[in-house]
């Protein structure tokens, strides 16, 4: 089934039409910028660009840079706080009378790395998966289960939000070492390991490219690998959310 996937980022707007089967892109991915401030009717207006783009009628899977519960905004760390208590599904379908299903960004990217990437071997046992870039996002796994809005990336380390020592925004505007931002990330990994006991740590988003820089640093007994499918991991979680609740919703 095709399904058209969207990841919506705090740069960037970006889809492509998913083969929910195969979990592979059937087009090129297409972006546009996020509008100045994240407010909801700019985004939802560049949500209706996209599927126009793709001419697509049909269900539409979304993942969104905050808590999403059953299709409602919770949160607001890097996006305008105007979006608390708006429920995204709703809004987004009727601005593009397409049927919109959305979910939390970093859920979005493990159920696609959990279905087609690094997850497989892994369907037994706890996975926990972190989305490092403006933010930092968590999805953890139970054999191959979602409990979805985790926001490991708020745990307090050091009295901060761990997003706002480790993110990779942080390292880049702090210009921090591999070593420095590796031992800062570490410390993440650690608590979670102390808390779920982990079977496997994923890290995701853009700096997964770089593992070899960073991971030497870590010092958890936990298997830690870099996630597989990078920059397309949410669009394809997203679609692959779309296709079942659309299933389920009849
Ligand atoms: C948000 C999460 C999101 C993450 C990555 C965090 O600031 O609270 O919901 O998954 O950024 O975008």
């Amino acid at each position: 089934m095709e399904i058209l996937g969207l990841d919506i980022g705090g740069s960037g707007i970006k889809g492509a039409m998913v083969d929910t089967v195969s979990g592979k892109l059937l087009t090129d991915r297409y972006r546009i910028d996020t509008p100045d401030g994240a407010e909801p009717s700019d985004v939802a207006r560049t949500v209706h660009q996209i599927c126009q783009y793709f001419q697509h009628s049909g269900p539409v899977g979304v993942g969104f840079p905050a808590i999403v519960q059953h299709g409602i905004v919770l949160s607001a760390a890097n996006i305008s706080k105007n979006w608390i208590g708006q429920n995204l599904n709703v809004l987004l379908s009727q601005e593009t009378e397409n049927h919109i299903f959305s979910l939390n960004d970093a859920d979005a990217a493990g159920i696609a790395e959990m279905k087609f990437g690094v997850g497989q071997e892994y369907l037994k046992g706890v996975v926990i998966l972190l989305t490092i870039g403006t933010g930092i996002g968590s999805a953890i796994f139970t054999d191959g289960v979602l409990v979805p809005n985790t926001e490991f990336g708020h745990m307090k380390i050091r009295g901060k939000d761990a997003e706002d020592r480790a993110s990779d925004a942080v390292r880049q505007e702090n210009d921090l070492s591999w070593k420095k931002w590796g031992e800062r990330f570490n410390e993440i990994l650690v608590t979670l390991e102390a808390l779920f006991s982990p079977d496997l740590f994923v890290i995701g988003g853009g700096i997964s490219k770089k593992f070899e820089k960073y991971a030497k640093y870590f010092t958890v007994q936990t298997k830690t690998i870099p996630a597989l499918l990078l920059n397309q991991a949410g669009i394809i979680g997203a679609a692959m959310f779309a296709k079942e609740q659309s299933e389920l919703s009849g």
